[in-house]
């Protein structure tokens, strides 16, 4: 008999053919509303595999369900939605979809930053409201790119993809880091520096950490208000990792001059967010890895991990590998 396996989201017709010549597959068939919970909690007690999405909140309760349940692989690099202890405690392993969406995501990440500072979604808007009367001195002005400087909080792979396009605008550069990495440093020419100190001397500050208990907050009013008020601060990591209220409160008393924000703490974002309500927030729709080849390489990734797990072979991106030696000593 076939593994059974659940994806939680319509994927392309070429990848779920090729899955189901060894697998045994049921699939949400919606390509824009995620799965329902109860659909869902209904589907894990028996699956051997899950394939999900960011929008699924994989937690205690719905892993406590599954009784078969041997891998759960994410589409996405990010894995905060997936109570990683309660699946490890369970036996089940997790994988991600990191390196095929680094260069996307950096891309997007530099876009938005040049958007955010040079005010192209509110130009285009000037334009075709019919407010563009005339060419004159001071009008739609932003701040330069060239030559500032670019605070990375998190220098992993995406991090590292900015900094190198950064340096294609002569854009000075400091990252904050747990550990520091010498070899990018030699590579980039980037300084370590404390958080502290990337706040104050950055004009664009780029998070770029996954979320995580450590992470979650990490830039709130306090974080903030040492910033310029001619700075510009750009989120495409997680929305939690920014405290959204105390960004509003910046914004709005002037302690910075501009956000671009692809993530939120809730997504969709509410059309009534304050956030929202702002010219100079650059809003997007959590689309950092949205090319389509990148989306493809994302797909078949999780793919191969899923069928990696259910056919006896160790998934390419473990996310939990200690789980391995208990795997083992099961028998
Ligand atoms: C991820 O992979 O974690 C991104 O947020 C979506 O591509």
């Amino acid at each position: 008999m076939k593994p059974k396996v659940y994806i939680t989201r319509k994927l392309p017709e070429q990848i779920v053919n090729d899955l189901r010549q060894k697998l045994d597959i049921s699939m949400w068939e919606d390509e824009a509303i995620p799965v329902p919970r109860e659909v869902l909690e209904k589907e894990i007690e028996e699956v051997d595999g899950l394939f999900c999405m960011l929008t699924e909140q994989i937690d205690e309760s719905l892993i406590e369900k599954a009784t078969n349940l041997k891998i759960i692989a994410n589409m996405a690099v990010g894995y905060n939605n997936i109570d990683l202890q309660s699946a490890t405690d369970k036996g089940i392993m997790v994988t991600n979809t990191p390196g095929v969406l680094t260069e996307t995501t950096a891309d997007l990440t530099f876009g938005l930053l040049l958007a955010t500072a040079r005010r192209l979604i509110e130009a285009t808007d000037y334009l075709k409201n019919g407010q563009w009367k005339s060419w004159s001195p001071m009008q739609l002005t932003g701040q330069d790119v060239h030559d500032a400087t670019l605070g990375i909080i998190g220098l992993g792979r995406i991090g590292k993809a900015l900094a190198k396009r950064a340096k294609g605008f002569d854009m000075n550069l400091l990252y904050y880091n747990r550990s520091r990495k010498y070899d990018e440093e030699k590579e980039l020419g980037i300084e370590f520096v404390s958080l502290e100190e990337l706040l104050k001397k950055s004009d664009f500050v780029c998070v770029m950490v996954p979320l995580t208990s450590q992470t979650s907050y990490m830039i709130g009013a306090e974080q903030l208000a040492l910033m310029k008020e001619t700075s510009v601060l750009i989120n495409t990591a997680r929305g939690d990792i920014v405290d959204e209220h105390a960004l509003y409160q910046a914004l709005v008393n002037h302690e910075i001059w501009a956000a671009g924000l692809d993530v939120f703490e809730d997504e969709p974002v509410p059309l009534d967010h304050p956030l929202l309500t702002l010219p100079n927030v650059v809003t997007l729709p959590h689309i950092g890895s949205a090319s389509i080849a990148t989306r493809m390489k994302m797909a078949s990734l999780a793919a191969d991990n899923l069928l990696a797990g259910l056919t006896g072979d160790t998934p390419g991106n473990l996310v939990n590998p200690e789980i391995l030696t208990m795997l083992k000593g099961n028998g």
